[in-house]
């Protein structure tokens, strides 16, 4: 590999499910895996296997199932945790990585840890002699990296690397980094660690956005030698979430003339489909003016500005839309499609479905080309989310009725039936507060759970008048957690109807006893 290749490490998946109310199942984790491979990411951090039984699954499937990337898991320099990450990323063989992180910052050491900084290096050392036991690709983070003393962390570096460690990761774990002082750190690092120099080791960075930084210290840290990039798609993760991969890529690729030869192998025309299927698989909306990926990235509105773009589209456009993946809308289908169109155009999305699955959507599909003149990729790509976000079934349902209006009551009739019953539908009425609060209200009569709103929004998946309405909201079982649910339909009260029954059968089932994989840990 040319030292002048940046490695993309995406932690979609780890980092970024790391946001309150991000949280995805395997379905939904492995959709995004496959298109990271698509988008020809290098490393995919699946998850941090020791922490659950989900987390351990993510990463053992995505390396059983996704070729090309590295796949990753991550670990404390804990032999219990380390284990399982390498239990966890062995299918993919040489592919595998073992990601080992310690706190090294002052403050860490003294107030979380109780630990000098003699211990902390032989700790890190056998974490990472442990790693290595499992696999010869390991990386290594000093956990809150930018805010410790440079000495010390040179000391780490050379620590680790010395007991196998081939790359390390220099976190700005809080977000507290400025672009010159961090690229200062990561140059001092590069001029002190030989194997840096020589390739023997890749230095990396992983920046957090507490102060809008994180992609401005990451760039600055790859012109002083970084050369791998830790990010995730729009950006999500922890609190104000991590470097946004897609903001990465464009600025290395549009300012070549500043960043010189420095490349990396990310296909940007999959970007804006990566980003897409970001957003639904964690139900986290991209703001309209997000750089790259938001719906007003390349919509000019000022006149000015559209007469110039007609006459030399540079002179206002730093970037082809075409080359991120904008526009690139095929020929809607419609209820006339057949089942076998239909799977060509959700290969042609990324999506592979199981046949029940299909089976499934395409009963939905026919549903909605019975009511839409037009299906078109978003409101298909809504309907296979709402598939793979499906959970068992307990509660479907059959009927909704609503009346509303500024002069009545609200009153919602639903009827529900329950798996593994007879046929029996179960029918009830309530008035609320307006026509989905009554549905609300009806639906938790039939089935003796009460849950309650906590987040509600609604979105038009497509263009027209008979757009597809897509709802995501939040709801709490009574247990203080928010579970997500989504639903989509042509009338806004049914979809709300279903999102709420889509998070209640996730709740349901959640409760249910889990089996556990004989390979855990
Ligand atoms: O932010 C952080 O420090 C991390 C590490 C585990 C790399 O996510
Ligand atoms: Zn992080």
């Amino acid at each position: 590999m040319k030292t002048d290749r940046v490695i993309i490490f995406d932690t979609t998946l780890r980092d970024g499910e790391q946001c309150p109310g991000a949280s995805m199942n395997l379905a939904e984790k492995l959709a995004i895996a496959r298109q990271l491979a698509k988008l020809r990411v290098d490393v995919i951090e699946g998850g941090f296997p020791v922490i659950s039984q989900g987390d351990f699954d993510s990463v053992n499937t995505i390396a059983k199932e996704i070729k090309g990337p590295i796949v990753c898991g991550l670990a404390r320099c804990v032999t219990k945790d380390i284990d399982a990450a390498g239990e966890a990323v062995k299918p993919a063989g040489k592919r595998g990585r073992i990601h080992v992180f310690l706190a090294t910052s002052k403050i860490h050491r003294e107030f979380k840890l109780g630990k000098a900084q003699d211990e902390i290096i032989r700790l890190a050392v056998d974490g990472v002699k442990r790693a290595k036991s499992w696999t010869d690709d390991v990386e290594f983070s000093p956990e809150d990296g930018s805010r410790t003393e440079p000495d010390f962390l040179v000391d780490v570096c050379k620590a680790v690397i010395a007991a196998g460690a081939t790359t390390v990761n220099i976190p700005d774990t809080v977000g507290w980094a400025v672009p010159d002082q961090y690229a200062a750190l990561i140059g001092r690092l590069h001029e002190s660690v030989r194997e840096f120099q020589t390739g023997k080791a890749v230095i990396s960075v992983h920046c957090h956005n507490d102060l809008g930084l994180a992609v401005a210290n990451s760039l600055a840290a790859v012109r002083a030698g970084a050369r791998q990039i830790e990010c995730t798609v729009n950006g999500i993760g922890e609190r104000a979430g991590n470097a946004a991969l897609e903001e990465l890529v464009m600025a290395m690729k549009t300012r070549r003339d500043y960043f010189g030869d420095i490349e990396c192998g990310i296909d940007s025309r999959e970007i804006v489909k990566s980003s897409r299927i970001v957003s639904r698989m964690s139900s986290f909306l991209v703001q309209r003016n997000k750089a790259i990926v938001g719906e007003n990235a390349f919509a000019h509105s000022s006149g000015i500005h559209q007469d110039g773009i007609l006459k030399k589209r540079e002179t206002y456009e730093i970037m082809d839309p075409q080359e991120v993946g904008w526009g690139a809308t095929e020929l809607p289908l419609t209820k006339h499609s057949g089942r076998a169109a239909v799977v060509m155009r959700l290969k042609h999305l990324g999506f592979k479905l199981s046949d029940p699955d299909i089976n499934a959507l395409f009963i939905r599909f026919k549903e909605v080309g019975d009511k839409k003149k037009f299906v078109y990729d978003d409101d298909l790509a809504s309907l296979v989310d709402g598939q793979i976000a499906k959970v068992p079934e307990t509660w479907s349902l059959h009927q909704l009725s609503v009346t509303a209006g500024n002069q009545t009551v609200p009153t919602a009739t639903v009827g529900l039936s329950k798996t593994g019953k007879d046929a029996t539908i179960l029918r009830e009425a309530a008035i609320g507060d307006g026509p989905v609060d009554a549905a609300v209200k009806a639906i938790d009569r039939i089935t003796g759970v009460r849950g309650e709103l906590k987040d509600y929004s609604l979105r038009a998946v497509s263009e027209g008048e008979d757009a597809l309405g897509e709802v995501t909201l939040k709801a709490d079982f009574g247990d203080g957690e928010l579970i997500t649910g989504k639903g989509a339909s042509t009338d806004i009260i049914e979809a709300s109807a279903r999102a709420y029954l889509n998070a209640l059968n996730r709740h349901l089932s959640r409760k249910e006893p889990k089996q556990h994989s004989a390979n855990r840990p």
